[in-house]
């Protein structure tokens, strides 16, 4: 099952008229009609109202709300809204209650706020979701099922540490073979029994807080415990659903590049992919760019939902800037050309108490349609009416994937040593930066995808190398592909042992090189990198290569490793293996990548001007997408590299003819 059909991108957001009188709801559709607001997610924390005590159910607001919906022509996006407790159920059931990181039973408050293990929460959760289905699944506004609300957190309670056990004795059968997996001969921690296990937080193996564990081992199977967890209550709430809705497809609203929960062992059982975008103060266009390709990519690159979005300002931050005007255009946009196939709000109107009554709306407490805003939403609300469903279901045709992997990332963040400044996202995004700004289209794909279809296949920071990842990796080589790999790659097996081999352990054969040693310094401290003619600064780590097949291609300029290789070319079959044995600034990184990319005419029309985003989608009929996308607040002027006509103004645009992107602006060239 995919997305919903559509005949235009949904429009909307999360709409919570639970919280104010009912006329208030002839004013929210009157602005929306004129804001060509077709869409509303509905329900998201309303279990409290929708079932007030153990054995009542009410549905009468909501009833309202989707009539009401259906009414005006506008669809639901139907949230089960489990993801926050009514106090009555956390008071009849503490154990519904979380205990955290330190230990602290919780007690009630707050939301996302359940125990995953919980018996009570799973029961009273899954029978709403089927009271839900039941009574929904043929309404005529019924467009979709939106399962809780961003998954997510962790509980170490006594129903959790039982679970993990279970988990623990499925996933190894036998304490042998989980003493083992944990390298338990360490630090006496060889267990007798399952039931010595205990949940690794602040009171167990994390003395000095979440990311230092004394054994890695432990801690990675309780973040995959914990994904596995939450997916439970995911299936749970989505099989008694499907008792009632065999049709309506059905997602649950994720956070992009969030560590704790891997959503790669979430993907195969969504419908389709949404997520929220809250994009980090100050982050250039390429992260929030890299989440949206992480989210395609988990359903083998079929469009996702852009389930959120704030169209001004956030609240949750200490600091909370305003979207300039324009900015939320140019981000809707980017989310489109990246394979958004709807565009959503929170909020359509602002809270009026609580914590999030500062948190940008279509709608604010003063109900005005002529803020600017306001304004902006309806404009971009007409452009996506206009534009219709010339974007819908197109896929990007990437030839170069980047691997992203949970597992790396924990393993990574986890250990002691070698340096604890290195991140793996900013790893991740430094090449997938690179690779974007010189105009490449990105897949954003798990360890497990199918490499096939790539010419170029960047893996930085693969820490861990399971399965057979190593030979796919070597076959994409073989055939005249290029595949790269960073410092900190092919370090440890799955569970998180080290391999008893040269390092990069199985991807050192694709690498043709041998690396003993590595440095880690401050991070204020440069080591030069000379690339030829070029000069780049490399930080962090430095890992001593010793060349076994493959060409040095910039070495160390300082310390008794000075004139050592820093970054290598191996080649392999008919294609080459590139290592970069350290944390290269950007135009290092650029320079490789470009190199790279050139080899397989992979870079783009706008490789010269990296504010100027280009990406591609191809429709289901073939018909070729290019959005350029300027994100400098400055014009942006440059040749036409193809003829085709403009989506959103209906000019037509001939090759080699001078165009002007407007600050901040965007062009859908439908290439002809
Ligand atoms: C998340 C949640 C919403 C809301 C917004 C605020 O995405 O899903 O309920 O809290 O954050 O930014
Ligand atoms: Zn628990």
């Amino acid at each position: 099952m995919t997305a919903p059909r559509t005949p235009k991108i949904p429009y909307g957001g999360d709409y919570n008229p639970e919280q104010w009188p009912q006329p208030v709801q002839d004013d929210d559709h009157r602005l929306f009609t004129r804001a060509r607001i077709d869409t509303l997610t509905v329900g998201v924390f309303s279990w409290s109202l929708t079932q007030p005590a153990p054995d009542t159910y009410d549905f009468t607001f909501l009833d309202g709300i989707l009539d009401r919906a259906a009414a005006e022509n506008r669809r639901v996006c139907l949230a089960t809204g489990t993801a926050a407790l009514p106090p009555w159920l956390a008071r009849r059931h503490p154990d519904v209650n979380r205990t955290d990181f330190e230990g602290r039973r919780h007690r009630y408050g707050q939301r996302h706020n359940f125990c995953p293990s919980s018996p009570a929460y799973r029961e009273h959760a899954t029978a709403l979701a089927a009271r839900l289905a039941e009574r929904y699944a043929h309404h005529p506004a019924l467009l979709a099922w939106h399962i809780n609300n961003e998954y997510g957190g962790t509980c170490y309670c006594d129903l959790c540490a039982e679970a993990f056990r279970h988990w623990l004795r499925d996933r190894y059968s036998t304490l042998d073979a989980l003493n083992d997996a944990w390298w338990t001969a360490f630090w006496s921690h060889r267990y007798t029994d399952f039931a010595e296990i205990e949940p690794p937080n602040a009171l167990t193996e994390h003395w000095r807080g979440p990311d230092h564990t004394a054994f890695q081992g432990i801690t990675l199977d309780y973040f995959r415990f914990t994904t596995d967890a939450l997916l439970g209550c995911f299936l749970a709430e989505k099989e008694a659903i499907r008792a009632h809705d065999p049709d309506t497809p059905v997602t649950t609203n994720f956070m992009g590049m969030f560590r704790p929960l891997d959503y790669h062992r979430w993907a195969p059982h969504l419908d389709f992919a949404s997520w929220d975008s809250y994009p980090p103060l100050d982050a250039p266009p390429t992260w929030p760019a890299l989440a949206h390709d992480l989210m395609r990519g988990l359903k083998g690159g079929a469009p996702f939902w852009l389930m959120e979005q704030t169209p001004s300002t956030t609240a949750c931050r200490d600091v909370n800037p305003l979207r300039r005007p324009g900015e939320l255009r140019l981000a809707t946009f980017q989310a489109i050309a990246h394979g958004a196939d709807a565009a959503l709000y929170f909020q359509m109107r602002a809270s009026r108490g609580a914590c999030e009554k500062y948190h940008g709306a279509v709608i604010g407490h003063a109900g005005r349609d002529d803020t600017r805003v306001f304004r902006e939403v309806s404009a971009l609300g007409a452009e996506l009416e206009a534009l219709g469903d010339a974007t819908l279901g197109a896929r990007t045709p990437a030839r170069t994937a980047l691997l992203f992997d949970w597992d790396s990332w924990w393993a990574l963040e986890i250990s002691d040593g070698p340096s604890r400044l290195v991140r793996y996202q900013e790893v991740v995004h430094s090449y997938y930066r690179a690779a974007r700004e010189a105009g490449a289209d990105v897949d954003v794909v798990p360890v497990t995808a199918d490499l096939t279809a790539y010419d170029v296949v960047l893996a930085p920071a693969l820490y861990m190398v399971k399965g057979d990842i190593a030979a796919r990796l070597e076959a994409v080589a073989e055939r005249g592909g290029t595949v790269l790999a960073t410092f900190l790659s092919g370090r440890v097996d799955e569970h998180d042992r080290a391999f008893l081999a040269d390092v990069p352990g199985p991807l050192a054969p694709l690498m043709g090189v041998r690396v003993d040693e590595w440095d880690s310094r401050p991070g204020e401290f440069v080591q030069p990198v000379s690339m030829g003619d070029f000069e780049a600064e490399a930080r962090l780590v430095f890992e001593i290569v010793q060349p076994r097949g493959a060409e040095p291609v910039g070495s160390y300029g300082t310390d008794f490793y000075a004139g050592t290789p820093a970054v290598t070319r191996h080649a392999y079959g008919k294609g080459e293996g590139w290592y970069v044995a350290t944390a290269l600034d950007r135009p290092g990184v650029d320079r490789i990548v470009r190199r790279i990319l050139a080899r397989h005419d992979l870079l783009g029309p706008c490789a010269d001007r990296p504010t100027v985003e280009t990406a591609t989608r191809v429709a289901p009929d073939g018909t070729r997408l290019l959005f350029l996308l300027n994100h400098a607040p400055e014009p942006a002027r440059f040749t036409a590299h193809a003829t085709g006509t403009d989506l959103l103004t209906g000019k037509r645009v001939e090759k080699g003819e001078q165009l002007t992107l407007d600050p901040l602006g965007t062009l859908v060239l439908r290439i002809q």
